[in-house]
């Protein structure tokens, strides 16, 4: 409590207690003519009688007084006990004595006021409203006695740490009332437990004189030696601030982890209040002794297994069954079976879903296509329409046209079902062309052929260039062979 709230209270305490005293002496001694008063107004055999109101109201403002001098001696007797003999004493215990205090000297004035009253028959016959009274006060009750519980038992006291209820709250006892305790949590709230739900819940407590421990994880790398790794984590830790000096810390390997080895140090803590901060400084110390120590945090690892590819993209396995794809094909039949292998290797596998475009009309386009797995359709457009050129199997290539002769791509090629398919770039094919000059009129003469089926489809003419001659030297232009 700070010093000018202690003074407000006290200047505020000592006013109240006067005007109280004041009017208590005033109606004290303007009693009779009070009385006179009340009976003049009245009339004969009121009820209650005058005196009775008299002595109520006076029963009144010796409660006030009663409750007042109560504090007063509560201030005095308990603050005495402190000063002397350095005993704390908890609210609740404050409460009680003012409670039985004022009980009694009301009871005492009660009696002095109104001797006619059988006190012990007017308890007795109030049994019902006490029942009433008891199920309205159910629950401060039940606070009350469980407050009385707790401080009998004393499971923990003022400053203690205490983890409680569902919610696991987590902070130090700054008071235990008759209704609730009162805990400061460590991101400085104040949480209130009713106490007879403090009663029914478990309550973890790490009493302030206790060696209270805790547990702060890291880990290793596999490669770092744990009789090491144990050795200077411990001895980086004992030392910092507020690690407990009567018990040395304990490391030790927790588990065998996905991604190291999980270590845990266990440590005990002078104060515990203050294990957030505690536990940070161990984490520092032991990063600054792993840089120290040449040790390594583990991070999360995955075995990978590296697969190897041959320059272009074929997967090592498959390059056997692409090399006897293109010797299949009828145009790379004059090749030998290094140049086929060269150009399995400089070829890259494409899979596309069933109904995919592979190439589309109007593109352009640089590299050829042979059918490795499923089936392909070639298509034009006309009026809008698709209109089916060829449909080409496992084996059979398409995309020839752009890549021979520069133009852009006469036709869409789609997937029928999943196809994979293997391209061949120009760079490729240039080099079989200048090893196999005959393969360039094989082509032209296929090619001559495609195109012929183009124009029947799109009634576009066939023209000079469309024939196999003329297709013949366009190729020789384009990949700059000898005419
Ligand atoms: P390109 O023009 O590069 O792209 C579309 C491809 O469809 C074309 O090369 C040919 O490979 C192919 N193509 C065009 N017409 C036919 C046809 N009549 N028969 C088979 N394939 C064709």
């Amino acid at each position: 409590m700070s010093r000018p709230r202690f003074t407000n209270k006290t200047i505020l305490f000592l006013a109240a207690s006067a005007i109280a005293l004041l009017a208590t002496y005033l109606f004290w001694s303007l009693a009779d003519d009070v009385k006179a008063l009340l009976e003049s107004r009245m009339g004969a055999s009121p009820s209650p009688s005058a005196e009775t109101i008299v002595n109520a109201v006076k029963l009144i403002l010796v409660g006030i007084v009663g409750y007042l001098f109560v504090r007063a001696l509560n201030a005095l007797f308990f603050g005495l006990a402190f000063r002397l003999k350095r005993i704390d004493a908890p609210t609740l215990l404050r409460n009680i004595f003012t409670i039985v205090v004022f009980t009694i000297l009301f009871l005492i004035a009660f009696t002095l006021l109104f001797p006619k009253v059988n006190l012990g028959a007017l308890l007795t016959t109030s049994a019902i409203f006490g029942v009433i009274l008891g199920l309205a006060l159910q629950d401060t009750l039940g606070n009350f006695f469980a407050g009385i519980s707790l401080q009998a038992d004393r499971p923990f006291q003022v400053g203690d740490v205490i983890t409680v209820g569902a919610q696991r709250h987590t902070g130090v006892v700054e008071e235990i009332s008759w209704r609730a305790i009162k805990i400061r949590t460590f991101t400085n709230h104040v949480v209130l437990i009713a106490n007879s739900n403090a009663a029914r819940e478990p309550i973890e407590v790490f009493p302030r004189g206790n060696l209270n421990a805790r547990q702060v994880l890291f880990n290793t790398l596999y490669t770092d030696s744990p009789a090491k790794t144990i050795h200077v984590v411990r001895e980086a830790v004992r030392e910092a601030d507020n690690v407990s000096e009567k018990v040395a810390p304990i490391v030790r390997i927790r588990n065998l982890g996905d991604h190291g080895v999980d270590y845990e140090v266990k440590y005990w803590l002078d104060d515990y209040a203050k294990y957030n901060d505690t536990d940070a400084l161990i984490r520092q110390r032991i990063w600054y002794a792993f840089r120290r120590a040449g040790l390594n945090f583990a991070y999360p690892t995955r075995t990978l297994y590296v697969e190897r590819r041959t320059s272009q993209g074929v997967r090592d396995g498959d390059g056997g069954a692409i090399a006897e794809r293109l010797s299949a094909v009828d145009i790379f039949a004059p090749l030998s079976a290094d140049e086929i292998t060269l150009l399995a290797q400089a070829a890259v596998s494409h899979v596309f879903a069933p109904s995919e475009t592979v190439i589309r009309a109007g593109d352009p386009g640089s590299s050829m296509f042979v059918v490795h797995k499923g089936r392909v359709r070639v298509q034009v457009s006309e009026n809008g329409r698709a209109r089916t050129v060829a449909t080409l199997n496992e084996g059979d290539f398409f995309g020839e046209m752009a890549l021979f002769t520069g133009e852009p791509r006469t036709a869409n090629v789609l997937a029928l079902e999943e196809t994979e398919v293997l391209e061949i770039g120009h760079a490729a094919m240039k080099r079989v062309f200048d090893t196999n000059p005959n393969l360039v009129e094989s082509l032209s003469f296929i090619m001559a052929e495609r195109r012929q089926g183009l124009a029947s489809q799109t009634d576009s003419p066939a023209t000079g260039s469309d024939s196999k001659a003329g297709i013949l030297s366009a190729i020789k232009r384009f990949f700059g062979l000898h005419q």
